[in-house]
């Protein structure tokens, strides 16, 4: 998704630091699960990040790799997280708690729901999604691990 969100359909923004790793993989992640299980979907799904350092560029290579191992192309492009994000998406789903800090400051009322991605998960997962990129693969496969998880838990709070 590329652009303001269709107000007739729910809309799920995942952000992390650079857009580049962690919340392409939400974005791709959820996107696909929600395909399989519902092929006339009403769900938009966008990805965001706090800084915009990467912008326009793809998903880390180590990341889109990982991904596709798991039969998921991620075809995100990097943008900055803006203020009419959180007034025009109904679900921000930040990737660790500095995430979700750095989103409260940028305006006090925002309209969007924001949570963890752990808010979505067990209580034997860590509340933040490691950042994997000064790492090695382990660390992008703990990222999708992590999502995979989470994802029954967001499509069913989204058909609730
Ligand atoms: P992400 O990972 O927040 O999961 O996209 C990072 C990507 C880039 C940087 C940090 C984290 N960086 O410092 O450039």
């Amino acid at each position: 998704m590329n652009s303001v969100p269709n107000a007739n359909s729910f809309s799920i923004l995942f952000v992390c630091l650079g857009n580049i790793c962690r919340s392409p993989a939400g974005e791709g992640l959820l996107q696909h699960s929600i395909d399989a299980l519902e092929p006339q979907n009403r769900i938009e799904i966008d990805s965001a990040g706090t800084i915009g350092f990467h912008t326009g560029k793809p998903a880390d290579h180590r990341m889109r790799s990982a991904a596709l191992n798991r039969g998921v192309q991620l075809l995100s492009r990097s943008r900055k997280i803006t203020i009419e994000d959180l007034h025009s998406f109904d679900l921000v789903i930040a990737m660790d708690r500095e995430n979700l800090a750095d989103i409260q400051r940028m305006t006090p009322e925002p309209t969007a729901e924001l949570k963890l991605l752990s808010d979505f998960l067990g209580d034997d997962w860590p509340s933040d999604v490691p950042d994997p990129y000064y790492g090695g693969d382990d660390g992008f496969e703990y990222v999708l691990d992590m999502i995979e998880a989470a994802c029954p838990s967001i499509i069913n709070s989204i058909s609730a």
